[in-house]
């Protein structure tokens, strides 16, 4: 594997399921009594996080914990950086405690790509800004290839505000790579130009975006990044692409439905989709510790991590 894991695109289609094949192993160490093997012992992890996260965070620090890591967090608005201090004098400053590995969470697209030019740490990307988001979308493989056993030849169509989505990039570019046939679907103003380009289908009738779907990911309307009227109103919105039980009823009879969450309930998708029989929701949070896992063991401590 490459030094950094800043995209989908630093990974080849075979180091994709290789870290699928090791999450399997890794989760089998959540199911221990005792929940930890020595594999990171004597590893430093530093957590670096400028943007809020319950998941993501949580979940790497588990998993370094898991592995027996070293690993402290870093949230900007309890650190120097509210005194004006740059990502790039913050990450240095890391660097001269000497981690082995940081995982960074920013507003801006290609901070990762910053950090890993002038860090000699190994930059695990948490989501940077609307760029990409890995791991979420090597988890999301994950999860769907353990309900459907395979990944190649599916239809999976994502819905929801695509143009500020971290997570459509990188699940764009990893499916479709594994073979997936990926529909996106969103109102025309939160279509991203050019996005045809990852080999997607771009459709903005969610009733066909959806027909016969093996698998239907919402993706949340991010209100934080939206500085311009791109929707008359979220009711309006819940109205035209909002995901319901009629709607899910177009898809296939064993349709899974995910989310990386947070969700805006009544905004994205009703209840009765997120608590209902086809959501893996939960299951996709579960899945990203183990991911996470395999992802720090093969950049920090598997064959070709040293
Ligand atoms: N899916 C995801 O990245 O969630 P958090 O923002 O809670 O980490």
């Amino acid at each position: 594997m490459n030094k950094d894991l800043l995209g989908i695109g630093d990974l080849t289609r075979d180091e994709i399921y290789a870290i699928l094949d090791t999450a399997e192993a890794m989760r089998e160490i959540g199911q221990r009594a005792i929940k930890k093997v020595p594999t990171l012992r004597g590893k430093t992890i530093v957590n670096l996080f400028y943007e809020p996260s319950t998941r993501t965070r949580t979940s790497f620090e588990i998993a370094e914990k898991r592995l027996s890591a070293d690993t402290l967090n870093i949230a900007a608005a309890q650190s120097s950086v509210l005194k004006g201090e740059t990502l790039a004098d913050t990450a240095l400053t890391i660097e001269a405690m000497q981690p082995d590995m940081i995982v960074l969470r920013h507003a801006s697209s290609g901070a990762g790509h910053l950090l890993s030019r002038i860090c000699r740490s190994r930059i695990i990307n948490a989501g940077d800004g609307t760029h990409e988001h890995p791991t979420q979308a090597l988890l999301d493989a994950f999860t769907i290839r353990e309900h459907k056993k395979r990944i190649e030849g599916l239809k999976v169509t994502i819905v929801g505000d695509l143009l500020h989505s971290r997570v459509l990039r990188s699940n764009a570019i990893l499916l479709t790579a594994l073979g997936a046939h990926v529909w996106i679907c969103g109102p025309s103003t939160l279509v991203p130009a050019g996005i045809d380009r990852l080999g997607v289908r771009v459709s903005t009738i969610v009733d066909e975006a959806v027909a016969d779907a093996d698998v239907i990911m919402m993706l949340r309307i991010q209100q934080e990044r939206m500085h311009g009227a791109f929707l008359p109103s979220l009711r309006e919105y819940f109205v035209t692409f909002g995901m319901t039980a009629a709607r899910v009823a177009r898809a296939k009879p064993d349709v899974i439905i995910m989310h990386p969450g947070p969700m805006n309930r009544g905004v994205e998708i009703a209840s009765e989709v997120a608590d209902g029989p086809y959501s893996v929701i939960l299951e996709q949070v579960a899945n990203g510790v183990a991911v996470r896992m395999a992802v720090l063991y093969m950049l920090g401590g598997g064959q070709d991590g040293d």
